[in-house]
């Protein structure tokens, strides 16, 4: 296997950030909270039955699924009861959230550029608001380490924001809102340098990394928030 390039120093600076985000999740301040609760509804009514739909179209029941960069696992709740889910996360904090939320399921603080410990063990793997994060060099040693996990036949369930999609541009809207307007300086959310903007960037990435292409999809059931993929080993 690959070995990753990501430095210990780098994936404590990484640790920390999500560590900080997430301590910070709960929070009284106004901004963030009323930004949460509309999140929370958002993740309840639209995107959990979104991803449950999609990993049971393409996992058979009771598969064993790795959720990588599972944070605090709002969406988890029916995935949880169809599959057997480990859930990752570089974040203690956000593993902590998860284990209160879905008690039982396996939790493991593990970086997603070094998953070697866990070489050929999942039927399939999937993520939500993750892959925007990294720069298009990270993202394909991302999808390599996550080659690396799945069986012969795998596949991966991503979903990852559009350049242009609804949450995308709702944001913007609020940031300038707060820090143009109102003089505020707020970031709600950690930075997304690299969204969706093609199928082929997407082929391109997934290639390197030893996957097909499957499906891509975007529309109103999750009202235009993250782009579908679906790819398997090749
Ligand atoms: C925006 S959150 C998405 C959480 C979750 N998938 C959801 O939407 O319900 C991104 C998550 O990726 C995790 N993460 C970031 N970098 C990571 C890394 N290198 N290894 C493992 N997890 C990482 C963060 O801690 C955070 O929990």
């Amino acid at each position: 296997m690959e070995k990753s390039s990501t430095s210990n120093s780098d994936a404590e600076t990484l640790r920390n950030d999500w560590d900080v985000y997430w301590a910070g999740h709960q929070h009284d301040r106004a901004e963030r909270s009323i930004y949460d609760v509309g999140a929370q509804f958002y993740r309840r009514y639209l995107i959990e039955p979104l991803l449950t739909s999609v990993l049971a179209r393409e996992f058979a029941a009771g598969s064993k699924l790795l959720h990588a960069g599972c944070g605090g696992g709002e969406v988890d709740k029916r995935v949880v009861a169809d599959f057997r889910v480990t859930a990752l996360d570089i974040s203690p904090n956000a593993l902590e959230l998860y284990k209160a939320r879905n008690p039982g399921v396996e939790a493991v603080i593990a970086n997603i550029f070094d998953l070697s410990e866990f070489r050929e063990k999942f039927d399939g793997l999937y993520n939500l608001g993750v892959m925007e994060h990294f720069s298009p060099a990270e993202i394909v040693e991302i999808l390599k380490q996550f080659n690396s996990v799945l069986k012969p036949g795998g596949k991966i369930v991503l979903l990852w924001p559009p350049v242009y999609g609804l949450s995308v541009i709702a944001l913007h809207v609020i940031h300038f809102v707060l820090n143009r307007i109102m003089r505020r300086n707020i970031q709600l959310h950690p930075l997304e340098p690299t969204k969706v903007s093609s199928r082929r960037q997407v082929e391109g990435y997934l290639a390197a990394a030893g996957f097909r292409l499957r499906s891509m999809q975007f529309g109103p059931r999750d009202a235009f928030t993250y782009v579908v993929i679906a790819a398997e080993k090749a």
